[in-house]
Order: C-alpha cells, then structure tokens, then sequence
C-alpha cells in the first residue's frame, strides 16, 4: 500500500489524502446508531467516547494533536481537525464506509486563550473562533448530508455559561459560545423539516485540561456561585448528551447542566 498521500490513485470526493485509506467496511449492525465526536482525546471528549460506548454506540472518535487512548473495536479513531472543511468530511465519509450512517454528531472541540480583549491577540480571537465556532459549522455541514438522507439525525453543540452570560478575559471565547448558540437555534429551525434535531449543551465547569490553570480565587467564585456547592461531573454531563442524543422529539433547546443561575435575557 502506498504512503498516505503519495498514491496515484485520485481520492474520493470529500476525502484527505493525508488521512490515508478509508477503514475496512463492517457488516452493517442496524441495530447499533453512530457518533462523532469532536475533541474525543479531551477531558469532556474521553468521557462522552466512553457513554456512548457504553449505551451500545458506534464512535466516530475525532482526534486532533492528542492521540487517543486505546480504545475498543467499536471506536474508530479519526484525526479530525474542526477547522478544515476536508477533515470534517473525511471523519463524516469514515462513518458512511465503516457503518452505513451517521445518527449522531457531537461538537465538542474547543479551546479557550484567554486574556483581557485589550491585550488579546488577533490570531487568538481567529484561533478560538475557528474552533469554537466555525468547526461545529464545518463540522454540521458534514454530517447533515447523510442525517438529511436518512431523514433522522442529532447533533448536540457542547457550548458554555460564558456563551451565555459572558466572562471577564474571555470575550472570544463567549463570543464564539454565544454564536454557538445562534448556530444551534437557527439550523433546528433549518433542518427541523428532515428530522434532524439540534440541540446545545451548557456543561458547566469540569475537570479537564481546559480549567486546570485556573487560579484558587476563580475556582471558589464558581463553587460559591453554584446553587449545589459543588462542580458538575465529566461522567454526569456525558450520561446527558448521551441521553439528549436519543431524543427524537427535542430540538432548538439549550440545556444548562451546571447548577449557576442567571436570568435569560
Ligand atoms: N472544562 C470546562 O469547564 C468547560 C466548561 C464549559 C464548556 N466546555 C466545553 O467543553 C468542550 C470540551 O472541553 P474540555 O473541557 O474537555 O477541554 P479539553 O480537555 O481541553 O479538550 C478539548 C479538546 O478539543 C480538541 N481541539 C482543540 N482544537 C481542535 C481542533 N482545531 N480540531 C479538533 N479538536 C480540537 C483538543 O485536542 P488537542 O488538545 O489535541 O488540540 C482537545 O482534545 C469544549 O467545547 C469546551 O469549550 C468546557
């Protein structure tokens, strides 16, 4: 077999030749629905591989610099950069050739770079926009091809509080997880019609690499800040996607899983 990307061979449409063949075509188990999921080799993005896993899934699990860890013959592992219009069909094409279909897709790559927007740089802004934001519409154009086909499909956008009520140093990424939110509620009403739902989910603060840094005096705001104390879990935000996931009659909503309140305004 030749190297990735040095076959004579032109490549299918959609497809990157850097991401080398296409995985082996399984028997199709109808019984069995498929996901994709973004930033899968993350904190958020390990634990949702892990539910979806276990409820029975197929996984489509995107990763981007990280590797993933190993994983069992039910993940298929994609390297899927958010930002590349390529990649994102290529991870949606790999779910077709293995599987059959797409029933799920959840976007849950995202960085943060934080700092005052005064001091904030411009490619800082474009790099967290691009991921935040423009890969789950990347991301959303792949997948509703065969979703719109199969005239079911869910994609759930993991987006955030700081989209919601925005965050002091944080005016890009609130920026990019409030569009998130505009994303989610103007494709549900676009894509209602083919019954494919779209739904965004508010996770609260985790334990990931994401707020690792983050200093002792933010940490006890946002515990104070909590109706129940405490933070959310990586295990308990899964189960609810997971959940959310199989829910044919639900679109167009946004559910906030931490325990912080604020008016919608
Ligand atoms: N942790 C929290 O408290 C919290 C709160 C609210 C919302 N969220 C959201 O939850 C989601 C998961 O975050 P997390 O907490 O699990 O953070 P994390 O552990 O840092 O995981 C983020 C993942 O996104 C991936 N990623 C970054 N750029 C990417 C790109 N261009 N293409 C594809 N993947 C890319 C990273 O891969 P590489 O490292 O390989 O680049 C990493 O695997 C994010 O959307 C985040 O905004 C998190």
């Amino acid at each position: 077999m030749s190297p990735p990307g040095t076959s004579a061979e032109p490549s299918p449409p959609g497809v990157n030749p850097e991401l080398g063949p296409p995985a082996k075509a399984e028997p199709a188990d109808k019984t069995r629905r498929v996901v994709l999921i973004t930033g899968a080799a993350g904190g958020l993005g390990q634990a949702l591989v892990c539910e979806f896993t276990a409820q029975g899934w197929f996984v489509a699990a995107g990763f981007h610099r990280s590797p993933l860890p190993a994983q069992p013959d039910t993940v298929l592992p994609v390297q899927l950069d958010v930002s590349r219009k390529d990649h994102a069909q290529a991870a949606a094409l790999s779910c077709l050739r293995r599987w059959g279909r797409l029933d799920a897709l959840i976007n849950n790559a995202g960085l943060i770079a934080d700092a005052p927007l005064w001091q904030s740089s411009e490619a800082d802004w474009d790099r967290v926009l691009r991921t935040n934001l423009k890969g789950a519409f990347l991301c959303s154009q792949a997948a509703l091809g065969p979703m719109l086909d199969q005239r079911r499909g869910h994609i759930v956008n993991i987006a955030s509080f700081s989209g919601r009520v925005g965050a002091a140093g944080q005016a890009n990424y609130s920026a990019a997880k409030a569009a998130l939110l505009g994303l989610t509620q103007s494709l549900a009403r676009e894509v209602g019609g083919g019954n494919v739902c779209v739904n965004a989910v508010l996770p609260g603060v985790l334990p990931t690499a994401m707020t690792a840094n983050l200093p002792a005096e933010t940490r006890e705001r946002l515990t104070r800040t909590n109706v129940l104390g405490r933070a959310n879990t990586l295990a308990e935000v899964a189960r609810f996607v997971a959940f959310l996931a199989t829910l044919e009659n639900v679109s167009g909503q946004i559910f906030q899983l931490d325990s912080r309140l604020a008016p919608w305004t």
